[in-house]
Parts: structure tokens; C-alpha cells; sequence
């Protein structure tokens, strides 16, 4: 019996070989997801410590706020569905919350680097990337703590969960948005991206001595495309491309890419047990603005809930904003009619129907180096 599974497995193996080299391997059975970065993967966190996000965000898939600055999910909420894995509580909402397979440390406005304004001043979050570490390594000895105490085994990740687990990034954008709010130039932008990343590597090492083998990381999106960005700064008809977008900040957003498929090489080198994949979402995300129509898409430069302005975007005024009119509450900056045909969700982020699109092309590993699927991140190219 047991000779006759090998052989089967055998064949199987045999067949696929010739697809992919990683599927002689057997898929990775992450356990739990660590999840640090920005309002791109905030499940809840800054909406805990800082006030909710405010309806229509979650109207599509949650129909109530979900802590989420979008109508809907996530990449990493497609992320978790993939693993078979629940959506990530945030580590800091203390109402709800399940950690048993995860925790997520982003907040909406992290950077890597801290800030030296306040949140009050810059709209950045104090929750950086170095905070989040901070965060995970607490969690990650008190909750065995607790454990063994004989508490809260049902809310809390077991022991081996976090060598096993998937370690998800998606940070940077908010790093390269402060300078320009600093009002710096795009070179004294760059300038300061060898110092992110420094820090940025810091911290997936800390991780990996910690413990954590399979990291999976998104580079930065084409911010240039994004209506806060273009309606925030200003941009001469000159520095904006053939699709719309303006270029200075998307080439700053790919200078960053480079330098951090860089650091991924430098990382690989220095953590010999490490699976680390660099995924580019940046290219699925620019090729998603640059071809909305053909795609099924409409307005790629609207935002779909906002209100008023050249892209339906007003700052003072965003997704959700309220008006009091005769007394009574109104809101002002309300959802479009079609969420599900739209890009951009409020300004600075995705629709669920577009992040259900580039959730699916990156899975498969298209978009990956190295180029394995999602459930094999634990692999290493070496392997
Ligand atoms: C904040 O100030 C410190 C000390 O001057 C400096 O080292 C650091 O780079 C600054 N951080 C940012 C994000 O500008
Ligand atoms: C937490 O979630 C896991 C997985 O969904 C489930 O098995 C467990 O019972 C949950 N814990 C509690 C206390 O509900
Ligand atoms: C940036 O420049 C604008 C316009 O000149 C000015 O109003 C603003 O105070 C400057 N911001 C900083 C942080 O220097």
C-alpha cells in the first residue's frame, strides 16, 4: 500500500517536473501569517487605536467598516482565503480578536523609518515598521507565556507556528510620500531609500533570528497613479505619461523597487535558511491603471468614493466625510454606484474588485522571484 502512494506520488511528480521545477516539492503548510505594513494591508489596526474608518469603507464584502480602507478585502485578506488560513485580526484590537493562525501589525500611514512629525501634523502613523516588530516580538513571547499558563489556547498561535508561518510585507509608499510632504526634491527623496532599506532589512533579520524562515514581500505600487498623490503635489503636464500617471513618482517608487530587490538578494546571501520572495506588484498594479478598459474596468483615475475635484478627491474632504446640512448628519463623500467596476476606492487605495485582480495574478507566482506560487513560499530556489 504505502509503495503503491509512492509510486503514484511518483508520477505525479514526474508530470509536474516538466511544468515547474518547484512542484517536485511539496506545498508549504503555513500554520499562521505575520503580516506588517501600511493601510495596503491594515485589517484593523489603525482603526482600533485611532477611530474606525468610516462607512462606505467594507460595503461590498463586509457590509459594515471592517477596519479596512477599502469597500471590501484585501491582497492579504486573499492572501489568508489562499492558506486556508482566517483573516488577520489586528494585533492591536483588543475587541474580537482571533490570533490563533496570525496577527496583523500594519496600520494605514506606517512607514519604515518613524516620522519626526506627529500624526497630528504629517497624518503619518506612529505604528512604523520598527514599532511593529516591536509589537510581533512581544506577541510573540508573551503569547507562549500565556499559553503555557493554560490560558486563551484557542486565541493564541502555538509554539512552532512561528518558524512555520508566512511573514508578509507590504510597506514603503508612506515612506516616499514624506519627503515630498517635506516639501524635498524627487533626488532628495532617493536620497534617503538606501536608509529605508537599511532599515527595512534590519528588521527581516531580526525576524529570522527570531525564528521566522518564509517571508513573502510586495514591493511599492506606482504612487504616481494614485489621485492623492497627483492632486496633492504638483505635477507639470510634462511629468505625466502616456497612460495618465505622473511620472517623478512612480520613477522614485521604482528606484525603491530596484534598491529593495537588491536588499532581497543581500538577505538571501545573509540568511541561509530564509525562503524569501520578492513580489512586484507594481508592475500588476500599472499594467491594471494603463489598460482599465481593456480590462473591464472603468475611470482608473477616479476615485469611487470622494467627492468633488479633478479626480473625485478632496483631502480635506475624503471617503465618508460627513456634512451637517439643517441639523442633520449627511455623508458627503459617498460611494460610486458600481464599486465593482472601479479601480480606485477612495483616492489612495483599491477596490476590492481590483485587488481581487491583482491578488490573482501574483498567486501563481508570475510576478514572484523567485517565481513559485503562493503555498510554496516556503521553498527556497536552492531547494
Ligand atoms: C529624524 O531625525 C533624526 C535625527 O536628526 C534623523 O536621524 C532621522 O533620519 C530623521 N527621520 C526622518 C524620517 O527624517
Ligand atoms: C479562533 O479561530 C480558530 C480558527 O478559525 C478556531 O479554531 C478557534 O476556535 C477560534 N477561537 C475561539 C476562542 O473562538
Ligand atoms: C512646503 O511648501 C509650501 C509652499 O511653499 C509651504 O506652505 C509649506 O509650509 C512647506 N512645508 C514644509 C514642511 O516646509
Amino acid at each position: 500500500m504505502e509503495s503503491l502512494t509512492i509510486h503514484a506520488i511518483g508520477l505525479v511528480i514526474v508530470v509536474k517536473l516538466v511544468l515547474n521545477p518547484v512542484f517536485c516539492l511539496s506545498k508549504c503548510d503555513f500554520p499562521a501569517i505575520f503580516n506588517f505594513g501600511d493601510s495596503n494591508s491594515d485589517t484593523g489596526g489603525l482603526s482600533a487605536a485611532f477611530g474606525q474608518a468610516p462607512p462606505p469603507n467594507g460595503e461590498t464584502f463586509f457590509h459594515i467598516p471592517a477596519g479596512r480602507f477599502s469597500d471590501g478585502r484585501l491582497l492579504i485578506d486573499f492572501i489568508s482565503e489562499r492558506l486556508g488560513l482566517p483573516y488577520l485580526s489586528p494585533y492591536l484590537d483588543s475587541m474580537g480578536s482571533n490570533f490563533s493562525h496570525g496577527a496583523n501589525f500594519a496600520t494605514a500611514g506606517s512607514t519604515i523609518r518613524p516620522q519626526n512629525t506627529t500624526m497630528s501634523q504629517s497624518g503619518y502613523s506612529p505604528i512604523s515598521l520598527d514599532v511593529q516588530f516591536v509589537q510581533y516580538s512581544d506577541f510573540q513571547r508573551r503569547s507562549q507565556i500565556i499559553r503555557k499558563q493554560g490560558f486563551f489556547q484557542n486565541l493564541l498561535p502555538e509554539e512552532d507556528s512561528f518558524s512555520r508561518a508566512l511573514y508578509t510585507f507590504d510597506i514603503g509608499q508612506n515612506d516616499l510620500t514624506a519627503g515630498y510632504k517635506l516639501n524635498m526634491s524627487t533626488e532628495q527623496v532617493k536620497a534617503y531609500v538606501p536608509d529605508l532599506l537599511g532599515q527595512f532589512s534590519n528588521i527581516i533579520k531580526y525576524i529570522y533570528a527570531q525564528g521566522g524562515r518564509s517571508f513573502w514581500i510586495h514591493n511599492t505600487g506606482p504612487v504616481g497613479c494614485l489621485p492623492y498623490v497627483m492632486d496633492r503635489f504638483l505635477v507639470t503636464a510634462a511629468q505625466i505619461d502616456k497612460y495618465g500617471c505622473a511620472s517623478p513618482f512612480n520613477d522614485v517608487a521604482q528606484y525603491f523597487n530596484l534598491r529593495l530587490k537588491e536588499t532581497v538578494v543581500q538577505l538571501r546571501k545573509e540568511l541561509p535558511l530564509a525562503a524569501i520572495t520578492y513580489v512586484d506588484v507594481y508592475a500588476v498594479k500599472y499594467y491594471l491603471i494603463s489598460h482599465a478598459n481593456k480590462l473591464g474596468f472603468e475611470d482608473p483615475f477616479l476615485a469611487c468614493c470622494g467627492h468633488g475635484g479633478k479626480y473625485n478627491y478632496n483631502r480635506f474632504n475624503k471617503c465618508g466625510g460627513k456634512k451637517v446640512v439643517n441639523g442633520k448628519e449627511i455623508i458627503l463623500a459617498k460611494s460610486c454606484r458600481n464599486p465593482s467596476v472601479r479601480i480606485n476606492w477612495d483616492g489612495t487605495h483599491f477596490t476590492e474588485a481590483a485587488n481581487k485582480w491583482i491578488f490573482d495574478r501574483i498567486v501563481d507566482g508570475s510576478f514572484s522571484d523567485p517565481p513559485f506560487p503562493l503555498n510554496f513560499a516556503c521553498r527556497r530556489m536552492d531547494h
